[in-house]
C-alpha cells in the first residue's frame, strides 16, 4: 500500500518567552494515497503544527515524517504538494488569472504550459468566468477558491488544505466540497483540517482526531460511525422520571441530549429488552438508529468530556477560591462591624458620662448658688 503520508513518533515543542508549550505529541499518522482524510481537534490541538510539520515549514522537536516517500521539505517532495494555508493573504490589485500566471512564472513553467493549467484550474475551481477580475472584488468564497487553484498549479498529488471552508456560507461552503470531490476523483490526495465536523463527516474516506497535541483517534469513516457493527444508539423520552434511575441501576450509561431526552448506546441483542423497559416505566423511545450516532457525538464523546472535566476541575477551584474570599470578606466585615459597634456604644457611654457629669456640676452649681442665696437672704435680714 502507498501512503502519501507517514509520520512516526512526531513530537513539536515550542519555545516562546521562556515557555514550552508541547503543540504535538508522538504523532503516529499513515495516510493512504488517493483518499480524503480529515483531521479535526479543537483550537490550539496541532493541526496546523502537523500540516506546517508535514510541509517542512517547521523542523520537528523529535520523530520523523515523509511525504510521497520523501523526507518532508525535501524538494522532492514539495515539488508535487500543493498547500492552502489556514490564513491566505494575496495581491489584491491583479486579477485572478494575471496572479497566476506571476506564480507559474516562479515555478518556471512555460507560458503555454502555464496558460493551459491556469484555465484548467479556474475552470475547475469556478473562476474562469471571473478571471480577469482583479482580486480586490473577490469574495471570500471566491478567495479561498482563487486559493486551491493557485495550490494546484504545480500539478501536485497531495493537496493539503488547512480549514478551506472556515469563514464561507453554507453555499460557499458546499462550493470547496464539491472541489475537493472533483480533485479527489481525478486521483490527488487530499489532507484536510477542519473544524465542521458534519462536512468532514460526509466527505473524507478517513478521518484523526487530535486533542492537546494528541491524537486520540484515526479510523475509517464506516469504522467511526461503527454502521457495521452491531450497536444502536436510542433515544428515550423519560416521561414519569423513573428510566434514568433504572439505567442507573443496571449500570447502562445514559446521557441527557438538549431537549431532555435520554441516551444510551446498547448492543443489538439488548435492545427488546430495554424497548419493554422503556415502555413498563411509561417512557418512550424516540427513535433508534444504528451506530454510535453522528461523528458530532463521537467528537464531542472523545474530546469534549475531558475539556468539560477539566473546565469542572477549574471551576470547582474557583467556585472555593470565591467562597474562601466571600468568607473572608464577610469575616472582615463582620470584625469591623464589630468595632464600629463597640466605638459606637464606647461613644455613647463617654457622652452619657459626660452629660451626667455636666448635670451633676450644674446641680451642685445651682446648690451652691441657692446656699449662697439663702446665706445673702439670712444676712440681709439680720442687717435689717
Ligand atoms: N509559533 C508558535 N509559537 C508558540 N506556540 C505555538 C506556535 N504555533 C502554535 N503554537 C501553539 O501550539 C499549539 C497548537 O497550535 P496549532 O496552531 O497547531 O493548533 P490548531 O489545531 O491548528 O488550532 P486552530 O484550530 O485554532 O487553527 C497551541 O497551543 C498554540 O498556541
Ligand atoms: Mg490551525
Amino acid at each position: 500500500m502507498e501512503f502519501v503520508i507517514e509520520a512516526e513518533n512526531l513530537s513539536k515543542t515550542y519555545k516562546t518567552e521562556g515557555k514550552k508549550i508541547l503543540a504535538l505529541d508522538n504523532l503516529n499518522l499513515k495516510i493512504e494515497k488517493g483518499q480524503i482524510f480529515g483531521f479535526i481537534g479543537p483550537n490550539g490541538a496541532g493541526k496546523t503544527t502537523s500540516i506546517k510539520l508535514f510541509l517542512g515549514l517547521i523542523h520537528p522537536t523529535s520523530g520523523t515524517v515523509k511525504v510521497l516517500g520523501k523526507p518532508a521539505g525535501s524538494p522532492e517532495a514539495m515539488e508535487k504538494i500543493g498547500y492552502l494555508s489556514e490564513i491566505a493573504y494575496y495581491y489584491k490589485f491583479l486579477e485572478a488569472k494575471n496572479l497566476l500566471r506571476y506564480y507559474a512564472s516562479l515555478k518556471s513553467l512555460s507560458k503555454e504550459e502555464a496558460d493551459k493549467r491556469i484555465d484548467l484550474n479556474l475552470k475547475l475551481v469556478g473562476l474562469y468566468d471571473r478571471r480577469n477580475e482583479k482580486l480586490k472584488g473577490y469574495s471570500k468564497g471566491m478567495l479561498q477558491r482563487f486559493g486551491i487553484a493557485l495550490a494546484l498549479l504545480g500539478n501536485p498529488e497531495l493537496l493539503i488544505l488547512d480549514e478551506p471552508t472556515s469563514g464561507l456560507d453554507p453555499i460557499g461552503r458546499k462550493e470547496v466540497k464539491d472541489i475537493i470531490k472533483r480533485l479527489r476523483s481525478k486521483g490527488i490526495s487530499i489532507f484536510l483540517s477542519s473544524h465542521n465536523l458534519s462536512e468532514v463527516e460526509r466527505l473524507c474516506d478517513s478521518i484523526g482526531i487530535i486533542n492537546k497535541g494528541k491524537m486520540i483517534s484515526n479510523k475509517k469513516i464506516s469504522e467511526f460511525l461503527s454502521y457495521d457493527k452491531n450497536v444502536y444508539t436510542m433515544t428515550i423520552q423519560d416521561k414519569e422520571d423513573k428510566i434514568a434511575k433504572l439505567f442507573k441501576e443496571k449500570n447502562i450509561k445514559i446521557e441527557q441530549t438538549e431537549n431532555l431526552h435520554l441516551k444510551t448506546t446498547l448492543p443489538s441483542n439488548d435492545i427488546p429488552e430495554i424497548f419493554k423497559l422503556v415502555s413498563d416505566n411509561g417512557g418512550v423511545v424516540v427513535n433508534t438508529i444504528p451506530g454510535y450516532g453522528d461523528l458530532e457525538e463521537i467528537f464531542f464523546e472523545l474530546v469534549a468530556p475531558k475539556e468539560d472535566k477539566e473546565d469542572k476541575k477549574d471551576k470547582d477551584k474557583k467556585d472555593k477560591e470565591d467562597k474562601k474570599d466571600k468568607e473572608d470578606k464577610k469575616d472582615k466585615e463582620d470584625k469591623k462591624d464589630k468595632e464600629d459597634k463597640k466605638d459606637k456604644e464606647d461613644k455613647k457611654d463617654k457622652e452619657n458620662k459626660k452629660d451626667k457629669e455636666d448635670k451633676k456640676d450644674k446641680e451642685d452649681k445651682k446648690d451652691k448658688e441657692d446656699k449662697k442665696k439663702k446665706k445673702n437672704k439670712k444676712v440681709k435680714a439680720k442687717e435689717n
